[in-house]
């Protein structure tokens, strides 16, 4: 257990422990390292009885979660939890290129439309994820063509798609994951095959694409690894500022920065930088929508209590620190309960344990994450108002 009097924070405790080597020395070495580390206990707010759309709504913050139709459809316990916390559904994977455009010219809306459905019957906002993006792409899309051909794709499944929702989309991913400072480009784009075919204006072509086919919905540029604490954080960051910066300089339609915040509760980020980035961001006039949260816990001890707590200790860390920005009008989670998350698949625990990075666990009761969500949200100061 824990053990508060020890003085090393749980930061430094992990650390310590993970410069054992491997996840699976560290979850063995976390057991048998006879330093504990402290955590702050996460205790139950007295408005934990509403559901998380209630508690974000008395500030006029969103608060939204990713799902799927097919989830929605097979799970009615998940689906009334769903129905009870969120106020913005955002579909996980069903309004992806792969899925929506299988073929040239062939769209599939029938699961994006079941979402928008599900989204209007039960009071929620919905917005689309994502249009242009490098992966869960069919082969034939923006390979082997002309640039006027990639481009020609991009227009149309952009403007068929955006259009098909029009006046249903509180705001689009409009482009996903465009920054990959590894690639070696001095402007930090990721070499992905629209801009290897098109070039780099393939991201305002999207942009300008989707206003015109939906002229109300926030456009929303998403990435991720922009509270990294580290030299990859600081490319991450300066070359999404370049990015949006550049944009808004050409009159293109951006509305807002969508920050995903996979965290992991191993990994820290760092608050001054993240709060001066989200300064600037917002000092540019954009919205800033954190669109993926969640707390991968595979670095931690197996021990329950402990992983939750460490858990729900990095979600009001960051929630308190992204809060402090008006900017900041929505918090969405990448799924909302342990049962449903990508985290399974491609972050699974060395130890074998069902991992536990989500508000609720996987029988849908509330855990301390939930609460520190609450938290962060009653301590947050009311936004004046917010574009619905
Ligand atoms: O739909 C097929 C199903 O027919 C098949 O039986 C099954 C087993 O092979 O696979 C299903 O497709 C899976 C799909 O999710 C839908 O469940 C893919 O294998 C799987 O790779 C895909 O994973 C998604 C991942 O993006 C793909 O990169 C995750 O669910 C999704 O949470 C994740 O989300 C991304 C965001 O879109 C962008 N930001 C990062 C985030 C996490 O990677």
């Amino acid at each position: 257990m824990p053990d508060s009097t020890s003085g090393i924070s749980r930061r430094q405790f992990v650390r310590r422990c993970a410069g054992f080597g491997a996840a699976m020395a560290v979850s063995s070495a976390l057991s048998a390292c006879s330093i504990g580390f402290s955590y702050k206990p996460t205790t139950e707010p007295d408005n934990a009885d509403l559901g998380l759309k209630e508690v974000a709504g008395q500030k006029s913050v969103l608060f939204g979660a990713a799902t799927m139709q097919a989830t929605l459809l097979a799970d009615p316990s998940f689906a009334a939890a769903f129905a009870n916390h969120v106020g913005l559904l955002a579909p996980e994977n069903d309004l992806k290129w792969e899925t929506v455009e299988p073929q040239p010219g062939i769209f599939n809306f029938a699961p994006g439309d079941w979402l928008a459905d599900f989204a209007a019957q039960h009071d929620m906002l919905f917005r689309g994820h994502c249009l242009v993006w490098h992966q869960q792409i069919p082969s034939w899309a923006g390979a082997n063509v002309s640039a006027a051909a990639a481009a020609a794709q991009l227009t149309s499944h952009i403007t068929e798609t955006a259009s098909h929702f029009a006046g249903r989309m509180h705001s689009w991913d409009v482009v996903n994951e465009a920054i990959n400072p590894e690639d070696g480009r001095s402007d930090g784009l990721r070499k992905t095959r629209w801009l290897q075919t098109i070039g780099p204006s393939y991201i305002e072509l999207a942009f300008r694409t989707a206003a015109e086919a939906d002229p109300h919905a926030l456009l929303t540029y998403n990435d991720y690894g922009l509270e990294l604490d580290s030299s990859d954080g600081d490319r991450r960051r300066a070359g999404t500022l370049k990015l949006l910066s550049g944009l808004l300089a050409a009159g293109v339609p951006v509305h807002a920065l969508g920050i995903q915040a996979h965290l992991r509760a191993d990994v820290r980020f760092n608050a001054t930088k993240l709060t001066d980035f989200i300064q600037h961001v917002a000092d540019l006039g954009l919205q800033i929508f954190i669109t993926e949260l969640d707390v991968a816990d595979r670095a931690l001890p197996a021990d329950i209590q402990t992983r939750d707590s460490v858990v729900a200790n990095v979600y009001q860390d960051f929630l308190q620190t992204v809060l402090a920005q008006p900017a900041v009008k929505a918090i969405i989670t990448w799924g909302l309960s342990d049962r449903y998350t990508w985290l399974s698949q491609y972050a699974p625990r060395f130890d074998g344990q069902p991992v536990r990075p989500l508000p609720l666990d996987a029988s849908m009761k509330a855990k301390p994450a939930l609460w520190a969500v609450m938290d962060a949200l009653n301590a947050t100061e009311a936004r004046a108002s917010r574009r619905i």
